[in-house]
């Protein structure tokens, strides 16, 4: 069975669904074609164990992402932005929990219905990001850093494609974190030095994953393997100071996120202004790109 929340099922009708039957053999319990709703079953009526056939997954990926999507649509029309980061979290979610080429590459259609209607919903789309959250994670991280990135697309007037494709690579930027065990993702203490050089990888991880999957732009795969490099050389995985713009960007707008979100197993929140602050001391040793930073402090007044 692949990760998903029982909520999610509903949305399946092409897949099929099974139950465990004997050791080793499977029923099927939703036939390919109809949707639980449709048989009368909810949620609450489901068997413990359910199964979908590993050749399908791909598929109810791919229902599941278009089902939430559409939902998502719907809440960003009505400007509920609590409910537009739930569904744009969860259609995360599914993605990372089948990592392919076609199940990243779906997350297109996720974006593009944002960017196609961000510029008329301006602030909506940062407010995206304000809200902390217990119950933070990858996904919910990255949705905020989305939302940031996206935001300073429109204020700056960047195209329809070019706030598309940073919008893709600020989504799928930690994607390489699906490669690293979650004991080291989520410790709540310090890491080891093994540990942390495992969690440096994780920009390669991910450059390897995007270079798969066809996207009409090596924005986003550039952007994941640098996120994390610093312009004076002292960043990873290559220590390297020539650094693409979508790098450049995401690089601050992670920080700022990561620093100002609530929950993180090993620190408190910092204010949005101490992490500005933090931010600019890094761009004072070089660190990050100034006139970016300059520009990113403008989209969130
Ligand atoms: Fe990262
Ligand atoms: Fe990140």
């Amino acid at each position: 069975m692949f990760a998903t929340k029982r909520e999610n099922l509903a949305f399946l009708r092409q897949t099929g669904i099974y139950v465990p039957k004997t050791q080793g053999e499977f029923q099927i319990y939703k036939k390919p074609g109809v949707t639980l709703g449709e048989l009368g079953v909810t949620p609450d009526d489901l068997p413990e164990q359910l199964y979908i056939m590993p050749g399908d997954r791909l598929l109810a990926v791919r229902e599941i992402q278009s089902s939430l999507n559409q939902r998502m649509m719907q809440k960003f029309k009505e400007d509920d932005t609590d409910a537009v980061r739930e569904y744009l979290r969860e259609v995360l979610d599914v993605s990372f929990s089948e990592v392919t080429p076609e199940s990243l590459e779906g997350l297109n259609n996720t974006v593009s219905m944002l960017a196609e209607h961000f510029d008329k919903k301006g602030p909506a789309m940062r407010n995206l990001a304000l809200l902390s959250n217990s119950d933070y994670n990858t996904a919910l991280h990255s949705v905020n850093v989305m939302a940031l990135t996206m935001s300073y697309a429109i204020y700056h007037k960047l195209t329809r494609q070019q706030c598309h494709d940073l919008g893709m690579a600020a989504l799928l930027h930690d994607v390489g974190k699906v490669s690293i065990s979650e004991d080291i993702l989520q410790a709540p203490r310090k890491l080891t030095d093994q540990e942390f050089d495992e969690i440096r990888k994780h920009p390669l991880y991910g450059y390897r994953i995007l270079q798969k999957c066809a996207f009409r732009s090596r924005v986003i795969s550039l952007a994941a393997l640098q996120h994390h490099e610093k312009l004076d050389g002292t960043g990873y995985p290559f220590g390297v100071s020539d650094i693409s713009f979508a790098g450049r960007l995401i690089a601050i707008i992670d920080c700022y996120e990561a620093v100002t979100s609530q929950d993180r197993p090993y620190r408190q929140a910092a204010k949005p202004f101490d992490a500005l602050t933090m931010i600019r001391d890094e761009i004072c040793s070089n660190k990050f790109d100034r006139r970016i930073f300059e520009k990113f402090l403008d989209t969130l007044t």
